[in-house]
């Protein structure tokens, strides 16, 4: 177990805001976590659980004590029908992914290279390419706060959706994950119907791409989109994607024919964020140190020494922007604190 003061959130946000929170513990197994939960006492509040640090925009030093998984560790159950393989919620999730892929269990190809840890892919629901967490999660287990109990969730408790979770509802701050068990299959049923994967995997001759052929091309088509936080901070996609009215897609249609579009349903369409951002004019513009990546407008970057109120401020000013040009709400898929 680790426990510090007054301690740098730097490698802890892949922004690369440099604040500092209160107090830091991170816990290595769940008996450390209970332990932890048992002590903690009102001048360690308000707590701040993070994984990765790749979906957090800090806004300012944390006064409060942030906690950190860093269990480790996987274990395998072959079943008749497939893999559970059991992850530590410290673990990172692409080397999960990677380490399904090339054990021959399928289902998290699509998922390769997303950053972040297994806890937050409970949590977040993570998804890219068509696929997302709940396709994949069969259990998550997590220490309840109040009591530091051992709980255990199923799929179907934790009320998946679009990057939402009961964890990010009702369920705020009231557990921490300790493991994820995903569910992997022992055939592979490709999908590269999503965007532009069949058309590069064709690109370069390729037309029933093994899973490591997918795997590769989902990571080439991110790298050239996505800028790499180690480079240029940055959280990933900032925003969600606005789920509207099918009336009011089919009123904006009438005025944008080329509009992307995704239909959820009879009554809902999903239009993509980053389409209106870069419609509003701020694709590969700046706003101080904060800025709107070049080739995908989804993504806010720290064109460096930025604060997260520069960010904050940006993204305040994009939504007002969307909102006055498109009479449409969006919403930063980042954690704001
Ligand atoms: N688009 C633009 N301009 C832009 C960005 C996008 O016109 O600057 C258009 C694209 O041409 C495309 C549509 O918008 O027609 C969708 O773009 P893209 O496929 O790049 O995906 P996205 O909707 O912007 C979502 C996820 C990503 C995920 C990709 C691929 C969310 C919030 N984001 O982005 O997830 O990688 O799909 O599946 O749902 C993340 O959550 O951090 C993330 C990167």
């Amino acid at each position: 177990m680790k426990e510090e003061n007054n301690y740098s959130l730097l490698r802890h946000n892949t922004f690369g805001i440099d604040v500092t929170c209160s107090k830091f513990i991170e816990f290595e197994s769940v008996e450390e976590l209970q332990n932890i939960v048992c002590n903690i006492s009102e001048n360690d509040m308000p707590l701040l659980i993070i994984g990765g640090g790749s979906n957090l925009l800090l806004t300012g030093d944390y006064r409060g004590t942030v906690i950190h998984s860093a269990i480790k560790g996987h274990e395998i159950l072959q079943t008749d029908d497939g893999v559970l393989i059991r992850c530590g919620s410290g673990e990172v999730w692409d080397d999960i992914v990677l380490f399904s892929v090339c054990n021959g269990w399928y289902g998290m190809e699509n998922l390769s290279l997303i950053p972040g840890e297994v806890g937050a892919s409970a949590i977040q629901n993570i998804g890219a390419y068509g696929v997302e967490a709940k396709d994949l999660i069969y259990k998550v287990e997590a220490v309840e706060l109040a009591t530091g109990n051992l709980v255990e969730f199923s799929n179907s408790d934790c009320l998946y959706s679009y990057r939402q979770s009961k964890f990010k509802k009702e369920w705020r701050d009231k557990y921490i994950i300790t493991y994820v068990t995903y569910k992997l299959s022992k055939n592979y049923t490709p999908r590269l119907n999503y965007g532009n994967i069949r058309s590069k995997l064709l690109e370069m001759g390729i037309v029933k791409p093994s899973a490591v052929q997918l795997r590769n091309t989902i990571i080439d088509i991110r790298n050239s989109k996505l800028p790499d936080p180690k480079v240029e901070g940055n959280a990933g996609s900032f925003f969600m994607n606005p789920i509207v009215l099918t009336s009011k897609y089919e009123e904006l249609a009438k005025k944008y024919d080329e509009m992307p579009h995704y239909k959820i349903d009879s009554e809902h369409e999903k239009i993509p964020a980053g389409w209106m951002i870069e419609q509003c004019g701020w694709k590969g513009k700046s706003l101080g140190n904060a800025g709107v990546h070049d080739k995908q407008a989804l993504v806010l970057v720290n064109k460096g020494g930025a604060t997260g109120k520069e960010i904050l401020n940006l993204c305040t000013t994009i939504i007002a922007d969307v909102k006055s040009k498109f009479d449409i709400d969006i919403y930063p898929e980042v954690n704001i604190k």
